[in-house]
This record gives structure tokens, sequence and C-alpha cells, in this order.
């Protein structure tokens, strides 16, 4: 990854503490008008219900139940990266908007920057801009929140379903507030068809349109320089207005010129868009490949061309990972140790709380296509490891923390949240990371290190801490005793 990139996590985590100063200033604010509220009413002698005043603001304002500052200290240190789960601590009726805008400020960057860039510029051939002044006219709030729950399948936008509505409220209020030169206003009716000819359609979208969307419309997926518009991710959301717009007005700013009229760069008519239209819708209707259950080997081939397009963003072209941001899946004793059904949970489920976002939409086909590509990858003096799944260890926990802070702090964050707190390593004492490995896989890794990456060894003579297997079984123990 880029420098730039790299000062763009940077930035992030610097965002991730201005919403939290901004977090502690709202939350101040409404317990402070909260409670002149509640004097006003004792002394203005509004008396009807006094007992069940003070349960009445608890109830009716949840922004300000949590009193308790240390729990939302934590609760807010670990979720500002994906905020997976959180539902609005402050409702967004009532959310000053630059807070809003500073919340979502920092959601993006932690969930979507890695793909849309610093500021949402987008990179061509890549992801599409979304600042982008033509896209933000014609694109309407609900638009948004569509493409970034449901993802576009077959593209690398993951859907988020885990992302609530307070949170993608300030994603899009984020956006919003961009600075756009010459704004301007489009009007998108969701409910006009363009029906044209789809075989003209056909024919006119493989000479004016194929070169950059890809065959069929496929996209980046295609090697094309624009999305994949053929796709039914695009297709599901997008109205034939709104394509017959971008047609007509382009983006600003990107490869996507305007196409329509005399000042388009083809001269297209209205007619010629209602065919490619057409053709587009067609294409929607075709059941598209995915199979649901797939058993046997992958291709390994089609697994490099799947994990460029859904993977390199975050572990790099081929899966080197990057330290303090993704881990190295390549790494020779990762792929000993981790199994096949290791990955397919972890990549269908993600690791919540961090970058890993689950990919239930990605079949089995392609997830074995995957694997096939990562078992095939050259690795110097292979290891053959074999982890026991059922073996539980039963340590002392109050031991095991105590070792965790002395041996694990440093890398992996207090509590073993990983990168979200700064650290170099993953988030060990994290749900997801601890739900798909088993003890015996915390204690290979030790015993093994990760050759190539900061983990190294750490058990017996040979590691670098000298920790016994009873040390290991402390640290296991407690890691499984986190809350979660
Ligand atoms: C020179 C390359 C190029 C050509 C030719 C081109 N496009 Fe695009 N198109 C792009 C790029 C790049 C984007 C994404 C722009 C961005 O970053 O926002 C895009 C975006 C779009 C979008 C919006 C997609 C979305 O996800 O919101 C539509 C619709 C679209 N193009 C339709 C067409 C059609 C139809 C044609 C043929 C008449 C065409 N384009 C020709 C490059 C091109
Ligand atoms: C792993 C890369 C990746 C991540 C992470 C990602 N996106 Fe995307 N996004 C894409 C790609 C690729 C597309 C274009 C897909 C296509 O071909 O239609 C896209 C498309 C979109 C679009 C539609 C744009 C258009 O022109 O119609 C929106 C809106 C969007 N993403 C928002 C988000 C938001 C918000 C987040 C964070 C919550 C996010 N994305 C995270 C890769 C990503
Ligand atoms: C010098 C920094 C450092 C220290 C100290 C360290 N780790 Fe790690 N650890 C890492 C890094 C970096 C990775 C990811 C390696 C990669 O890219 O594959 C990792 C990976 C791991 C993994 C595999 C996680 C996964 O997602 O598969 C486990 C388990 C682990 N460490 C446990 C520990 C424990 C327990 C300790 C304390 C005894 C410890 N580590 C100390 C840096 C460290
Ligand atoms: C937006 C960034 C991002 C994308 C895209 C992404 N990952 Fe990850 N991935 C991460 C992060 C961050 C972690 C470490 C999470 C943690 O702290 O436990 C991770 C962890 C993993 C792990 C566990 C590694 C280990 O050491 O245990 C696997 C396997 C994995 N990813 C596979 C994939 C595959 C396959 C894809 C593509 C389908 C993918 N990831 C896409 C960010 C990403």
């Amino acid at each position: 990854m880029s420098i730039e990139k790299e000062e763009q996590i940077k930035t992030g985590k610097g965002k991730v503490f201005q919403s939290f100063l901004g977090f502690y200033t709202v939350i101040f604010l409404l317990v402070f008008i909260g409670l002149i509220g509640f004097a006003a009413k004792i002394y203005l002698g509004d008396n009807k219900t006094p007992a069940i005043e003070g349960t009445e603001i608890a109830e009716n304002s949840p922004s300000i139940a949590p009193v308790d500052q240390s729990q939302i200290f934590e609760r807010e240190a670990v979720t500002t990266i994906v905020e997976a789960t959180e539902s609005s601590p402050v409702s967004s009726a009532i959310e000053n908007p630059v807070a809003r805008i500073a919340r979502g400020e920092s959601l993006f960057n932690a969930n979507c920057a890695a793909c849309h860039q610093l500021g949402a510029e987008g990179k061509v051939g890549f992801a599409p801009s979304i600042r982008n002044r033509d896209f933000l006219a014609l694109a309407s709030d609900d638009f948004i929140k569509k493409t970034i729950k449901g993802g576009r399948p077959g593209t690398a936008m993951p859907p988020r379903p885990d992302l609530s509505d307070y949170q993608i409220d300030g994603i899009v209020a984020y956006l919003r507030s961009l600075p756009v030169s010459n704004p301007v206003v489009i009007e998108v009716d969701p409910h006009k068809s363009y029906i044209g000819n789809a075989e003209a359609g056909e024919a006119s979208f493989n000479i004016y349109c194929a070169s950059c969307h890809g065959e069929e419309g496929r996209g980046y997926s295609d090697g094309g320089s624009g999305p994949g518009i053929g796709l039914p991710g695009f297709l599901g959301v997008a109205s034939d207005d709104f394509i017959f717009q971008t047609l007509k007005h382009g983006r600003m700013g990107t490869p996507m010129k305007s196409f329509l009229g005399a000042r388009g760069v083809a001269n297209l008519s209205v007619e010629d868009a209602s065919d490619i239209i057409t053709y587009l819708r067609s294409l929607q209707t075709v059941e598209k490949g995915a199979v649901a259950t797939f058993r046997g080997a992958g291709d390994p081939i089609k697994g490099e061309e799947h994990f460029n397009i859904n993977c390199a963003a975050c572990h790099q072209i081929g899966g080197v990972g990057k330290v303090g941001f993704a881990p190295s899946i390549r790494n020779r004793d990762f792929l000993a140790i981790a199994s096949d059904d290791f990955i397919k949970q972890t990549v269908s489920s993600g690791r919540p709380g961090t970058a890993m976002v689950g990919r239930p939409d990605l079949s089995e086909k392609v997830l074995a296509d995957i694997i096939a590509y990562l078992r095939a990858l050259p690795v110097e003096n292979e290891v053959h490891i074999s982890v026991d799944a059922y073996t539980v260890f039963n340590g002392d926990k109050e031991a095991g923390k105590g070792k965790f802070e002395v041996f694990c702090v440093a890398c992996h964050g207090p509590e073993g949240q990983g990168y979200a707190t700064g650290g170099s390593g993953p988030g060990i004492g994290l749900p997801g990371f601890l739900k798909a490995a088993s003890d015996d896989y915390i204690y290979q890794t030790l015993k093994q290190g990760r050759v190539g990456t900061p983990m190294k060894p750490f058990i017996g003579p040979e590691g670098i801490a000298n920790l016994s297997d009873e040390d290991v079984y402390d640290i296991t123990t407690y890691l499984r005793s986190l809350p979660n």
C-alpha cells in the first residue's frame, strides 16, 4: 500500500479522537439541557407527575441513560473503528450537525476509505468517487443507504447490514458535507421507465460503454475502469432515470463524461439511451452463475482475480499484509495453522469491530477459489502443523491477564482490541477472532510465530519470551474471559 494510504489511516485515527471529543460534548450538553429542563419543571411547579419525572427523562432520551462515563469510554474506544452493532447513543434528530458529520467522517475513514480513498475521491478502475458533484446530486440518501446495506454483489463493495441507520446517516451527512464546485441540482424520477430495443442497446453498449464498463457491464472485475453497471447490485438500486441522468450529465472529474446530445461525447439521442437502458435491464433478469454450494477444489487462477478485487485493498497484492492494518494471509505459518474452514468462516462472518468485513455474499465457489489461490502461493521451508480443534485450556484467568499485559499488549492492544487501539497486531481479544480460533490455534501460533512478521514464537527456550505451556493456558483462558 502506498504511503499516501498509510497517512490516511493515521489521519483516520486523529479523526476518531476528534469525533470522540465531539461525542463527549454532545453527551455533556444533553445531560446539561436535560438537567436544566428538569430543574425548571420543578421550579415552575409542574408537579403533576413529580415522582416519575426522572424516569421519564431516562426513558425518552436514551442519550441520557448511559451516564456511566467509564462505560461510554470503553464502548467508544473499542467500537469507533467499525462501530458495528452500536445503536444511536444520541438520537440523530437532536444531534448537532457538526457532530454528525465528524462521526460520519470517522466511520467513513475506518470502513470505506481503504477503497473509496480519503475524502471519498475514488480511484479509477477500483472504486468510484462518491463525493462527486454529479453522483451526489443524483443519488438519494436512500440509494446510498441501500448500496451500503446490500453492497454490490460480484464487486468489492461489501454489504454492510451490520451498520445501523444511525451510522449510515452519519456517513451520508459526511459525504453531503464535502465541498463541491458549481453544485448542480438534478431531478431523478424513480418511477419513469425508458423502454427501447435491447438488441440495438447491446450494439450501442458495446461501442460506447463496454471499453470502460466491461463486457455485459461487469465492470472492474472484467478489467474495466468503470463500475459494474450490468450487475444486479447496481441495477437493483438504480432507477432507469438514474442511469439516464448519469448519461446526460456524466460525472464531473471522472472518465464518465456526458454522452447525450450535441455536447455529449457521443451525441447519443434519448432513444439510444432508452435502448441501452433496456439492454442493461435485460442483463438483470439473466441468472448469473453463483452456485449456492460448491464441493471440490477451487481454481487458483480465478481465485487470484477474486482476491485482487475483494481482498487486496487491505491484505495487499499477493496477500502479504501490512503491519498495523491487515495481517499477512499468505504467510507460511498462518496457512499451516489455519484450516480451510477457519478461512471460510473468517471471510463469511468477518471480524466485527475490525476492518475485516463479513462477506456472506461470496459464494462457496468463490471462497474455494480464493483459498486455492492462497494455498498455491509459493512458500519457503514449508511446515506442517496439526491443530487440535477440541482441546480446551483451563488456565488461571487472573494470572493470564498479568502475562498478557507484559507480553502481548504492546502489539495487540489492551484487552486485545488490536488495530482499533493502535496496535500493530490483529484483534485477538475480539469475538470474531475468538469464535473462529480454537485454543490450540492460539497455542500453535505462539509456538510457531509467523515468519516474516512481528509475531515471533514465544514458547520455550527458542521463543522470545520463554513462555511455558502453563503461561499460554493462562493467557488463552484470559482471552476467552473477555466480555464480548
Ligand atoms: C471512458 C470510460 C467510460 C465510458 C466510455 C463510459 N463510462 Fe460510465 N463510468 C465510467 C466511470 C469511471 C464511472 C465511475 C465514475 C465515478 O468515479 O463516480 C462511470 C459511471 C457510470 C454510471 C454510474 C454507475 C454507478 O455505480 O453509480 C453509469 C450508469 C454509467 N457510467 C453508464 C455508462 C454508459 C451507459 C456508457 C455508454 C454509453 C458509459 N457509462 C460509458 C467510465 C466510463
Ligand atoms: C473493499 C472495497 C470497498 C469498501 C471497503 C467499500 N466500498 Fe463502496 N464500492 C466499492 C466498489 C468497487 C464499488 C463499485 C461497485 C460496482 O462496480 O458497481 C463501490 C460502490 C459504492 C457506492 C455506489 C457508488 C455509485 O457510483 O453508484 C457507494 C454509495 C459506496 N460504494 C459507498 C461505500 C461506503 C459508504 C463504504 C463504507 C461503509 C464503502 N462503500 C466501502 C468498493 C468498496
Ligand atoms: C511485537 C509485536 C507482537 C507481540 C509482542 C505479540 N504479537 Fe501476536 N501478532 C503480532 C502480529 C503483527 C500478528 C499478525 C501477523 C501476520 O501478519 O500474520 C500477530 C498474530 C497473532 C495471532 C494470530 C491472530 C490471527 O488473526 O490469526 C495470535 C493468536 C497472537 N498474535 C497471539 C499473541 C499473544 C498471546 C501474544 C503475547 C504472548 C502476542 N501475540 C504478542 C504481533 C505481536
Ligand atoms: C477493508 C479491509 C479488508 C478487506 C477488504 C479484507 N480484509 Fe481480511 N482482514 C482485515 C483485517 C483488518 C483483519 C484482521 C482483523 C483482526 O484484527 O482480527 C483481517 C483478517 C483476515 C483473516 C484472518 C487472518 C488471521 O491472521 O487470522 C483472513 C483469513 C482474511 N482476513 C481473509 C480475507 C479475504 C479472503 C478477503 C477478501 C474476500 C479479505 N480478508 C478482505 C481487513 C480486510
